[in-house]
């Protein structure tokens, strides 16, 4: 048994208040609830039920912050290989390999080998490359006084990323990335019920392993040919083979489509609503677009909850959890503890990243995701003027809740 205790949290920073503060958290709200509705009230139930609690059918939910961290870096008495893991659901799509790479030491000495896919710098060249020639246009139609769907650009955006990623040439036509984005979203659906159990049915795995086909048909190509500063040719380069290659593909399409677009659209609602799109041009500082960008991920938080199987019995604070069960890790909720939305509040060691999970399990394209964020802040706001929401629609039964659309003109 690994004893684990929760140490007295510091003193939460009050809410922001102020109507702008209190239209941030409608839209927000209103945003979960038409993505999920059992989401929307799993997670308001959580933020009720105290740092650890037992709930039938779901098993364990936590949503203390420092609680949450202890148990997602806690290898030893947890996986994402069993029931409640992702790796679970992996497993029956890709096969009973992606066991080996998923968890324990295959998954260590994968993570270890590629810890250099996505660091700050090459994540920043990536997006150089691949995404500033669209956000450039972007940004000199809302100049113009255009208006511009942020939603569906950071759909095109990410799609754009995802083929650089994969390998394939799908040409410059915007309509070509939303496919592939849409494409990503259909695998990602698969696993929308699996907040009470990670078994697909027969039916959905044929179909998830039809779009992991469709999705990595340019990998074994790229894997052969790429050169070194692509992501493939660098998988190559750092000694992964081609099976742990279309694997690590098909896992950052679906990680890393929907999670990065969502918080992309709903960082710049964000600072439209609570007003502090204008905090940012007058004072463009590194800190403070970083401090922005930082607050949108904990507000947002797009991948909501984090699911494990328990493996061995653990103390977690009140709570005695026992091998066999499974616990899913509120981390919007955790997040969402220290208040809303404010460009000024200071990094909370508290959270840290949780966004990103923690761990061995931490996000590996989280600089990735950082800078495709800071990209899109740096566009709007070279234009000079602040903007406005000018139309909203939120996403409809989707797995990341996000806007459908979200338009918006210079202020
Ligand atoms: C805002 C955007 C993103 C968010 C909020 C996010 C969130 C997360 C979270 C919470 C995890 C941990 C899951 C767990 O512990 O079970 C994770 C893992 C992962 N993410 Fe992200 N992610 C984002 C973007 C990306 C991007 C852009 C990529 C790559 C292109 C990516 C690739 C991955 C991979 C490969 C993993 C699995 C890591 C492992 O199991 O070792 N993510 N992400």
């Amino acid at each position: 048994m690994v004893p684990v205790t929760a140490d007295p949290l510091p003193r939460a920073r009050p809410l922001a208040a102020g109507p702008g503060a209190r239209a941030a958290r409608r839209h927000e709200s209103r945003l979960l609830f038409s993505a999920r509705p059992a989401l929307w009230a799993l997670l308001r139930a959580g933020a009720l039920a105290g740092p650890v609690r037992r709930v039938p059918r779901l098993g364990w939910l936590v949503t203390d912050p420092i609680l949450a961290r202890r148990l997602l870096t806690d290898h030893t008495s947890t996986s994402l290989l069993g029931e409640g893991g992702v790796g679970h659901l992996w497993a029956q799509v890709l096969g009973d390999w992606v066991l080996e790479i998923f968890d324990g030491p295959g998954h260590a000495d994968l993570r270890a080998r590629s810890r250099d896919l996505f660091t700050k710098a090459t994540s920043q060249e990536l997006v150089s490359r691949v995404l500033a020639p669209r956000l450039g246009r972007a940004g000199a139609e809302l100049a113009g006084g255009g208006e511009l769907d942020v939603a569906d650009l950071s759909r095109v955006l990410v799609g754009r990323m995802v083929a650089d990623l994969l390998g394939m040439d799908r040409g410059d036509d915007d309509a070509a990335f939303r496919a592939l984005f849409a494409t990503g979203e259909r695998l990602a659906a698969i696993a929308l019920g699996s907040t009470a159990s990670t078994h697909l049915d027969p039916a959905d795995v044929t179909a998830a392993r039809a779009i992991v086909d469709e999705l990595t048909v340019g990998v074994a190509d790229g894997f052969a040919t790429a050169p070194p500063d692509r992501l493939l040719g660098r998988c190559r380069e750092l000694g992964l083979n081609l099976r742990e290659t279309t694997g690590l593909a098909a896992l950052l399409t679906v990680a890393g489509t929907e999670t990065a677009a969502s918080a992309m659209a709903r960082t710049v609602a964000l600072l439209a609503d609570t007003g502090q799109h204008r905090r940012l041009g007058d004072d463009r500082s590194e800190e403070l677009v970083e401090a922005a960008v930082r607050e949108g991920l904990r507000v947002s938080t797009p991948a909501p909850m984090i699911g494990r199987h328990v493996t061995a019995d653990i103390a977690l604070g009140p709570a005695r959890l026992r091998a066999g069960d499974r616990v899913l890790v509120l981390t919007h909720v955790a997040d969402n503890a220290a208040g809303g939305f404010d460009v000024d509040r200071p990094y909370d060691p508290r959270t840290r990243h949780l966004w990103f999970g923690a761990g061995r399990h931490q996000c590996l394209g989280a600089a990735l995701a950082r800078a495709e964020i800071t990209a899109l802040l740096e566009t709007l706001l070279d234009t000079g003027r602040g903007w406005r929401v000018v139309r909203r629609r939120y996403g409809r039964r989707v797995l990341i809740p996000s806007y459908a659309e979200l338009t918006i003109a210079a202020d």
